[in-house]
């Protein structure tokens, strides 16, 4: 509740109308000279041959400003796992890399979210940028898609709500957020053209649900377009998603920004695109063909008027002609601890058969692989940070089919040097796995292995199949052979399989864990934290989807059941289920209540019935309607608990969870009926099913 009450502070009503009056004044003042200015940005990186703009600090994008009325210039910078400095356009500059977007979704934790926004839009400010290129909040409808680790999972609730305090903690520090790609850019391959095939309902109660809670819960000033086109229309020409959904539909007070380079004609302004960015890419369409169109009255001067109006009325609510990003020095220290607490509650414990948290009696550990003795990995693309500290190791990667560097960056927090200083009574020793045959020995000699496996993955391709890539699955394999007592930590960008998981002992998903990565897996294993991570994304157990994805037509058939309930509906088991993670404690959950209405609401008590103190996220699951198999996640709670202390806990649901979205309506239909629920700690571990009655209605979108 406190950092809901933060976010409100920039978006109060009165704020509001004083914006739109200030903003008013500012676009009756711009000359016809000047009406472009806000309309076009460009690339902030030399390019072809060219020296980054004047005025420009250097990064994704800029846009002029326009001094004269004291608007100030829009810097721009990607993003939101922190502030990226691609091509070193600004040499030597870093900045705290922060937990990937799935180990941020992991935490199910928005206070974890509004944190993270607020410490990279502290940065981001304090370099000199005023607007961030993020929160990206597309589904992960595909295992296999290239940035998946920006986003946050595959379900529109989870997404939805932590990308809005995201964008509450951005903004709450005078940065614009942008929320990102919108939409349905759900895979890389053929990123720039492919179309995505989906009905309007199942986009309503998928992926664009996502965006409307981002929206409706944070306000950004900002959202960005994306490449792909969704059935047949390019997203940033796309009236229907633009202009009807965005911002009729959703009252979406803001602007809309093209990603870089996904414009195709000065036509877009019709169809509700406000401004061009890094307009270089598109051959600056936003800027003499605009004008062109507009002297030919093809585009109305009111619209004109209006996309300046967007930009600057975003520009005012934020505070960005009050409150200028000047740089000014940053709290490396302090930011450290955060990212450090961040990644600790987003690594998932998948499996314990007891042997975590590594106990006080074990004397040597075989730490193996993953280049564990240097540092943690990161994902590539855009989102790329340059670490605090610098990278501790480039390798050029197995995998370099996009675009970007095609190098995987360590982060220099090593986990083996975090190992040592957390338990300087244990003899941890060495092996970077290339050696198979060295990797088994030192495990033979030790009292339990720990095999580091890695996942790279990047902006601009799509992995071609689940498996961890460079032979890492034989090298576990072995290893565990030669010592059962062998924990798996998985440093990776999306869900792998694991035919090795019979012969290991535990395993644990760290995600990509950023700028303190070593230390918070440190942690883990040795338990000085519990292990709090639940998965936002499911794990399948086998490559199910038969065709790689399509380069001209993806067709989403799954509609609305993306991810687990894809699952549940056609009754696969997962290797590991949406919302799954153990903890070190035990949980139990006794007196539901549930109860119905306009909507329903569920109430119980949570015990911790563990030895010792841990976090449990208790989730509630719609898993029936009007007698049918369905499956959605309504809500959850999370509580930290002592041995032995419980907790009553409540779950309201937003009535859209229980609807379905109806085109010819145009609105969601909440029928009257019978819907059941159940209580969980997993999307497959549930308990307490019970039905109850809610009253119909249809609620506007
Ligand atoms: C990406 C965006 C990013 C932009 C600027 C594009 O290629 O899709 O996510 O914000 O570049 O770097």
């Amino acid at each position: 509740m406190m950092v809901l009450a933060l976010c409100a502070t920039l978006i109060n009503t009165a704020s509001y109308q004083e914006a739109e009056t200030r903003a008013r004044q500012i676009v009756q003042a711009i000359a016809p000279s000047e009406q472009l200015r806000l309309l076009h940005g460009f690339l902030a990186l030399p390019f072809q041959g060219r020296a980054i703009p004047t005025g420009a600090i250097g990064s994704a994008g800029y846009v002029e400003g326009i001094p004269r009325l004291s608007v100030p210039a829009l810097q721009e910078t990607d993003a939101i796992l922190g502030v990226a400095n691609p091509s070193n356009v600004r040499p030597g500059d870093v900045a705290t890399a922060m937990p990937s977007g799935l180990s941020l979704a992991s935490t199910w934790d928005s206070e974890i979210a509004y944190r993270d926004g607020a410490l990279v839009g502290d940065e981001a400010r304090r370099k000199g940028f005023n607007v961030l290129l993020g929160p990206g909040v597309n589904l992960a409808r595909d295992p296999r898609n290239g940035r998946n680790f920006e986003y946050l999972g595959e379900d529109p609730l989870l997404a939805g709500t932590l990308a809005g305090y995201a964008v509450c903690g951005i903004q709450d520090q005078h940065v614009v957020a942008t929320v990102k790609h919108f939409a349905m850019n759900d895979q890389e391959t053929a990123r720039f053209n492919v179309s995505a095939e989906v009905s309007e309902s199942a986009m309503r109660e998928s992926d664009l649900l996502a965006f409307e809670l981002a929206v409706e819960q944070g306000r950004p000033g900002a959202v960005m377009c994306a490449y792909n086109q969704v059935n047949g229309v390019y997203s940033c020409e796309s009236s229907h998603l633009l202009s009807e959904v965005l911002k009729s539909d959703w009252g979406f007070s803001g602007w809309v920004m093209s990603d870089w380079g996904a414009v195709h004609s000065a036509r877009a302004a019709m169809n509700g695109l406000d401004q061009e960015s890094a307009a270089q890419l598109d051959g600056l369409l936003f800027d003499e063909p605009l004008a062109a169109a507009i002297a030919s009255g093809a585009i109305p001067e009111p619209t004109v008027r209006n996309m300046n109006q967007r930009i600057l009325r975003s520009m005012i609510t934020v505070g960005l002609l009050d409150h200028a990003a000047t740089p000014s020095p940053i709290d490396y220290a302090a930011h450290a601890q955060t990212a450090l607490e961040e990644a600790q509650r987003g690594i998932v414990l998948l499996k314990n058969d007891g042997l975590l948290p590594i106990a006080p009696s074990i004397k040597r550990i075989a730490v193996i692989g993953g280049h564990a003795d240097i540092g943690v990995i990161s994902g590539g693309g855009s989102s790329q940070v340059v670490p605090v500290g610098g990278s501790a190791l480039l390798e050029p990667s197995s995998r370099n089919e996009s675009a970007f560097s095609g190098y995987e960056l360590y982060d220099p927090s090593a986990p083996l040097g975090a190992i040592r200083a957390l338990a300087p009574h244990v003899l941890a020793t060495f092996a970077d796995g290339r050696d198979r045959k060295a990797a088994v020995a030192l495990a033979q000699r030790a009292d339990i292995a720990i095999v580091f496996a890695t996942q790279w993955m990047t902006e601009g391709a799509d992995a071609s199949d689940l498996a961890l890539p460079d032979g890492q699955d034989a090298l576990i394999s072995a290893v565990a052979q030669a010592n059962p007592r062998t924990v798996v930590v998985l440093e990776t960008g999306n869900p792998v399989l694991m035919p090795w998981l019979p012969q290991v002992s535990a395993v644990l998903e760290a995600w990509y864990p950023g700028q303190k990565g070593g230390e918070a897996i440190a942690s883990v294993l040795f338990g000085k934290s519990d292990a709090t991570g639940r998965l936002p994304i499911t794990f399948p157990a086998s490559d199910d989807r038969a065709a790689p994805p399509a380069p001209n037509i993806v067709r989403y058939t799954e509609g609305s059941d993306v991810g687990y309930r894809r699952y549940v509906k056609q009754g696969l088991k997962p290797l590991f289920a949406f919302g799954h993670g153990l903890s070190y404690t035990t949980f139990a959950y006794s007196d539901p209540r549930l109860t119905g209405g306009d909507t329903m609401r569920a109430t119980f008590t949570v015990t911790n019935t563990g030895s010792r103190s841990g976090t449990d996220t208790p989730q509630l699951y719609l898993t029936r309607k009007a007698g049918e198999v369905q499956m959605r996640l309504l809500g959850w709670s999370q509580v930290t608990l002592a041995p032995g202390a419980s907790r009553r806990l409540s779950v309201i649901v937003d009535p859209r969870l229980l609807a379905e979205y109806d085109s010819q309506l145009h609105a969601w239909n909440l029928v009257s009926g019978q819907y059941e629920a159940a209580l969980g700690e997993a999307s497959d571990d549930l308990e307490y099913r019970a039905s109850t009655s809610i009253v119909g209605r249809t609620l506007k979108p």
